[in-house]
């Protein structure tokens, strides 16, 4: 068979594992294009610290998208302004934000990717710096755009400003935060919700011991530190449609004694599915300071696999997931139904064709663009 360019078309190299990854992927009545997905990276890109996404998010979102990503999920989006991580994080508190956002989602569309965003409260990790503003891996202060910090108990993250414990009022504020965030993002056009419970944010120091000692109903056992989770899943499935799916990020461990681990994480992922969540998007750490990560290729695909199958849900593994037979190996063998290529796609928006031509997945299966055919990989 001859392309547009009048030249034969290679022959598959491989087909098994590169056509796992390339395979499309329903969940509820979202399809995905292959297995190949953008995690959430903050960007710290909202200069004008009003919440925005501007031009730069546009090209950032739609160039990975043309680059052939199935699924993409839009950076840590506060629910409010104290829950931005940095002055500069992007939001959905507000419905100016609604349109700043709409455009950069409609493009992704068009180009056959789905898009989703993952909304969040920063809690005691929240107003710290960005490469804008300064003030990096440290709290900014008030008089530079800083905020008083809250969390489910007053201990500070490592140096970062102590926080201000909430109280029952503050958390039922903060679910019915998660629910019109959710809401605006459906009226952007976003296809799917994740809810960041991962990395020692507002809803992950609530699962934690180490980072929530209340000893209300929402601490103690893990049925209490999970409440909050729970609760905002059921306020945004209560405001999404049926059809579009809901995803939970979440820590698998703390890497930390006494702490958060798997066993927990299995028990929550049972839970939330039991709650209308649709997929987990396993990562781990962020939560305590001062642990040892054993950082390696691979290293937190086994605490996907086993969330996968003791929980029996559909999950996501990431983390320096780099190439193109990696990945196609750890959806092959059933350790994860999708991978998420982070820092290797910010150097490469192009990963997902790259690997295309890698796995030798045909031309016409990859996910080029019309117009880029005649540039394909052959
Ligand atoms: C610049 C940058 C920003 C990030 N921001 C977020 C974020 O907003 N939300 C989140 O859950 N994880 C965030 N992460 C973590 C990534 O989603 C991903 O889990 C991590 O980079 C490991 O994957 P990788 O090895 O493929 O980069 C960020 C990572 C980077 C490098």
């Amino acid at each position: 068979m001859n392309d547009q360019n009048g030249k034969a078309a290679k022959k598959p190299k491989k087909g098994k594992n590169g056509s796992d990854l390339f395979s499309p992927m329903a969940l509820r009545g979202l399809t995905v294009r292959n297995r190949i997905w953008m995690p959430p990276m903050d960007t710290y890109s909202a200069l004008a610290q009003d919440g925005k996404p501007t031009p730069f998010h546009y090209q950032h979102y739609v160039s990975r998208a043309m680059g052939g990503f199935g699924l993409i999920i839009a950076e840590a989006t506060g629910v409010s302004p104290e829950g931005r991580i940095s002055p500069c994080d992007v939001g959905l508190w507000n419905d100016d934000q609604i349109e700043a956002w709409r455009w950069i989602v409609d493009d992704v569309k068009a180009t056959g990717a789905v898009m989703g965003v993952q909304l969040n409260h920063s809690g005691r990790k929240g107003s710290t710096g960005c490469f804008s503003l300064g003030f990096i891996g440290n709290t900014v202060p008030p008089e530079h755009g800083g905020w008083q910090t809250v969390a489910p108990s007053p201990i500070a993250y490592g140096h970062y400003s102590m926080p201000r414990e909430l109280s029952v009022d503050d958390i039922h504020a903060i679910v019915g935060e998660f629910r019109a965030a959710a809401a605006r993002a459906v009226i952007a056009g976003f296809q799917f919700i994740e809810i960041h419970a991962a990395h020692g944010y507002l809803l992950s120091e609530f699962l934690d011991p180490l980072s929530n000692e209340r000893t209300d109903e929402y601490g103690g056992g893990l049925a209490g530190r999970m409440r909050l989770l729970v609760e905002v899943a059921d306020a945004i499935r209560s405001v999404i449609p049926d059809d579009m799916p809901l995803f939970v990020r979440i820590s698998a461990t703390d890497w930390a004694a006494g702490g958060w681990d798997l066993d927990q994480s299995v028990d929550v992922a049972k839970t939330l599915k039991a709650h209308g969540v649709d997929l987990i998007d396993v990562s781990t750490g962020g939560i305590v300071p001062n642990v040892t990560v054993p950082v390696k290729a691979n290293y937190q695909v086994p605490f996907a696999t086993q969330i996968r199958e003791r929980a029996d849900v559909p999950v996501t593994a990431v983390g320096l997931i780099t190439k193109p037979k990696q990945a196609a190996k750890i959806v092959a063998r059933g350790e994860a139904d999708a991978v998420e290529i982070g820092r290797a796609a910010l150097r490469d928006p192009y990963w997902p064709l790259r690997a295309a031509d890698k796995l030798g997945v045909p031309v016409a299966e990859a996910p080029y663009q019309p117009q880029y055919v005649r540039g394909a990989y052959r």
